[in-house]
């Protein structure tokens, strides 16, 4: 049985791809940029940008050496084990509880800002290099998440610093993902669909493709196709209701394949824990997304009873569904039975005889 029920994928439609050259000129082309970047929001919730300023050979440093991490033998690798609660490093794998399938995937997680809460200890340093690549990464790609959400605040009429201000203390976290090659890959996904919880998120994907969202609950799935050198950039729970469902949280998911193992480095901006989650702005005519203000910790809590729900009743259905199964096999076979008697069965007669 798949679990992927990718009932149909729309290869027409194509997620925008926006130039963010010219992004700083005042008086040139940022009202043109930005007017892109805030329809894709409002469309999508997932675009990609280039020329974004982020240096190339830093991006190829970080996939480079992303690569010859998970090529180590596991015991390297597992030098950096975060099961059991450890705050970043390796794990194989992470599903959620309840799910009958694992995600195909090994991820590496560096909490990097606020650049107080830093712990080295826990960032892998083989091979050789990589803290130093990944700590320029992470502050680059910082600057270049506060420079959308800029264009974000000032879409919604707000000053510019108002989305990173009411994060609090942005909070940022790089998950880099490695999905091995898959053999049988219409069995499972490499990580199930989701929205991202936090306000954004920027994806670098190697050239294999896997990334996909949907924009109608799952009916069909647009592959958001790999360029080279972009980042994705898709907003979170905490975006969406900050502009009170302007912007779209993007449903998404990754596949894999059975040809090719595949690299992704996601690096997501969250707010502070007990940052306030409620809109900045609700125009005219529109009720809030929310009943009340709530922390963020909160909102993520209730994300995740949710899921878990939604995983418990899943797995019944699919119970249910083996059971339905079984019961019209067993029916279908008393039928045959009767409408075809066997032809060594003794009559009624013979055997009561
Ligand atoms: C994620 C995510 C997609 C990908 O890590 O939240 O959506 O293509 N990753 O790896
Ligand atoms: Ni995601």
């Amino acid at each position: 049985m798949s679990v992927q029920r990718l009932l149909t994928t729309n290869s027409a439609a194509k997620s925008p791809v926006i130039s963010l050259a010219g992004i700083d000129e005042v008086d040139g082309k940022r009202a043109e940029i930005c007017k892109k970047i805030v329809e894709a929001c409002e469309d999508w919730g997932i675009f990609q940008v280039i020329d974004h300023g982020v240096d190339t050979k830093l991006i190829s440093d970080m996939t480079r050496l992303a690569r010859e991490f998970f090529a180590l033998p596991p015991e390297d690798k597992l030098k950096f084990d975060m099961s059991g609660g450890k705050k970043g490093g390796f794990i194989v794998s992470s599903h959620l509880q309840g799910e009958a399938v694992q995600d195909w995937r090994e991820i590496v997680t560096y909490f990097s800002y606020p650049t107080k809460t830093r712990d080295y200890s826990r960032w892998p340093d083989k091979p050789e290099g990589w803290i130093e690549a990944t700590k320029e990464y992470s502050d680059k790609l910082m600057g270049l998440a506060c420079k959308l959400l800029e264009v974000l605040s000032e879409a919604m009429g707000l000053e510019k610093e108002a989305l990173t201000k009411a994060c609090v203390d942005m909070d940022q976290k790089v998950v880099v993902n490695y999905y091995p090659k898959c053999p049988q890959p219409d069995l499972t996904l490499g990580l199930k669909r989701h929205t991202d919880p936090g306000t954004i998120t920027l994806l670098l994907q190697d050239q294999v493709g896997g990334l996909q969202a949907t924009r109608d609950n799952g009916k069909s799935w647009i592959t958001v196709q790999p360029v080279d050198g972009a980042f994705v950039v898709n907003l979170g729970d905490h975006g969406h209701y900050l502009s009170n469902g302007r912007f779209k949280n993007a449903d998404h998911q990754a596949v894999v394949n059975s040809n090719y193992s595949r690299l992704s480095i996601a690096t997501f901006q969250n707010p502070a824990p007990e940052a306030t989650v409620y809109p900045l702005k609700i125009r005219e005519g529109e009720k809030s997304v929310l009943e009340e203000p709530i922390t963020f910790a909160e909102m993520y809590r209730r994300k995740m009873s949710k899921d878990l729900e939604l995983a418990r009743l899943k797995k019944l259905a699919k119970e249910q569904q083996l059971q339905d199964l079984e019961n019209a096999k067993l029916d279908a076979k008393q039928l045959q039975d009767m409408e075809n008697p066997k032809l060594d069965a003794k009559p009624i007669e013979e055997i009561f005889a």
